[in-house]
């Protein structure tokens, strides 16, 4: 990312994004629907890729600087960027962390959430209930004439209000005719800074949350990001369109 200028979508543009992101959505509401002790990793990862295949999509994370999957899965500790294994299943009591990107038509779809595997610690909930809801209190800044900085700062406050930290390590970013445009979102900041945000841009908002430190290592396999201590880390992402006053979703499911 240069530091130049953040696209704005056209109507035509906006309309691919819009159904792009609706199969994201789908792809992500079938793969909530699989979450449950036993399931295997691997088998989650192709059944996401047969889906984006039945709705004429593509997944957007493989072969993406060499990524070897087509969806990040992220377990407990695992930050982003996890890599499905056959033989390697979810447990009762783990988290898991879905990341999944589309491209359709030539326009992406960036989204990702934290599920509980059946019974989970209250720990556990906390930390995936407060990770939601700093993405949420991010997309309520996500408005016309505020500042990119907004958003960032509104998503850190939400996460260290409740004793959390903030990932620094990864950021979001906008996203359309490439998974990764400018600007680069960092979840932490000052209000009132950075580039103004306007009608028409769309930027993949994506707090990641650690219930210790904030800071991550890279396992050996080069992909997968842990928390350094070994603590549990979150993650929920959305694509979002700014449009006035009222930030559109375009990723819900
Ligand atoms: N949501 C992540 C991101 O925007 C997913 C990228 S995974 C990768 O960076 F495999 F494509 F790198
Ligand atoms: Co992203």
């Amino acid at each position: 990312l240069t530091g130049m200028s953040i696209p704005i979508k056209s109507d035509l543009e906006l309309r691919l994004m819009k159904q792009a992101c609706k199969k994201a959505a789908y792809v992500m509401k079938k793969l909530r629907a699989e979450i449950k002790s036993g399931v295997d990793t691997e088998y989650l990862n192709q059944l996401a890729e047969k889906i984006m295949v039945k709705l004429s999509c593509s997944p957007a994370f493989k072969g993406y600087m060499g990524y070897p999957r087509s969806i990040c899965i992220s377990l407990n500790n695992e930050v982003v960027h996890g890599l499905s294994h056959a033989g390697k299943v979810l447990k009762e009591g783990d988290i898991v962390s879905i990341d999944l990107g589309v491209e359709y038509k030539g326009f992406y779809a960036d989204m990702a959430a934290t599920f509980g595997v059946g019974k989970i610690s209250q720990n556990a909930q906390k930390l995936i209930n407060v990770t939601k809801a700093a993405l949420y209190e991010g997309i309520k800044k996500a408005v016309s004439g505020n500042k990119l900085g907004d958003i960032s700062f509104a998503i850190q406050n939400c996460v260290e209000y409740h004793g959390y930290s903030v990932v620094r390590k990864f950021v979001g970013h906008g996203i359309g005719s490439k998974l990764h445009e400018e600007p680069e979102i960092p979840n932490f900041g000052m209000p009132d800074t950075g580039p103004e945000l306007k009608n028409g841009m769309v930027l993949a908002i994506e707090p990641m949350v650690n219930e210790g430190g904030y800071e991550v290592e890279i396992l050996a396999d080069g992909w997968t990001a842990v928390t350094k201590d070994g603590k549990l880390s979150a993650h929920f992402e959305h694509t979002v369109l700014i449009w006035g006053m009222e930030p559109r979703i375009l990723t819900e499911f």
